[in-house]
């Protein structure tokens, strides 16, 4: 594309002031000053500069949030045929999802095609809480609970950080819990219950970070407010 044009997707200045600013000899691709206007630049491979400062244009990248029902996978194909969340968007950009939900996992799911983000929310060191509902069967005693909710080793000698473990509902033959982690282990929720002897029956994610499920229906998407993704994006 023509260097004025680019100029102005970078947004330095419209298309006439960006012929000013060459004028001027503050702009440079691949660290050749430029004076001419009939200079076409490859958006992908060269380095355009103005006053000294890299220019990119601003991408816009795609948010949203699913409600992932269960029976789906978190993969772009599946050698076994089984369905992937990417059946349920439809989109023809090149999505990923933000981290994992097992096949037989519900709830927040996060697909965007900005790897910046994706790293950040991922990266255990920025830790983002993430809030579970889980149900198992039978009961569960205050010693289960107190472990789960100082760290318990997981079957590869990993310790759990301190979770946040409220019983939600007790009956006789079930017990709903949401817990509160801000690590993302492979499979950790599972894998936490199973280290005081529980099985989970179901699992949903209902946040990550500030972002709430609310009222999504299951199967269900919408992209996100540009407020949401400024705030996961802090
Ligand atoms: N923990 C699990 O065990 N499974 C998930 O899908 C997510 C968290």
């Amino acid at each position: 594309m023509r260097i004025n044009k680019y100029l102005a997707l970078c947004g330095v200045a419209g298309r006439r002031g960006a012929e000013k600013f060459i004028k001027q000899g503050k702009v440079s691709v691949n660290g050749k000053i430029i004076n001419e206007f009939a200079v076409d630049v490859d958006e992908k491979n060269d380095v355009v500069r103005f006053d000294g400062k890299i220019l990119n244009i601003p991408q816009s990248f795609t948010y949203i949030m699913l409600n992932k029902p269960k029976g789906y996978i978190c993969s772009n194909s599946d050698e076994k045929g089984r369905k992937t969340v990417f059946d349920l968007i439809q989109s023809d950009k090149r999505l990923f999802t933000v981290g994992r939900l097992d096949y037989d996992t519900e709830g927040l799911l996060i697909i965007t095609d900005d790897g910046a983000l994706c790293k950040k929310l991922t990266h255990p060191s920025n830790e983002i809480g993430k809030t579970y509902i889980v149900k198992i069967d039978g009961k569960i005693s205050e010693n289960a609970l107190a472990a789960l909710r100082n760290g318990v080793i997981l079957d590869d000698g990993f310790k759990t950080s301190e979770s946040i473990v409220k019983i939600l509902k007790a009956e006789n033959d079930s017990t709903r819990i949401e817990i509160s982690i801000h690590e993302g282990h492979n499979r950790q929720i599972k894998r936490m219950f199973g280290a005081v002897g529980k099985q989970v029956v179901f699992l949903k994610r209902v946040s990550v970070g500030n972002l709430r499920l609310g009222g999504l229906k299951r199967g269900e998407f919408r992209h996100l407010k540009k407020r949401e993704i400024l705030e996961i994006s802090k």
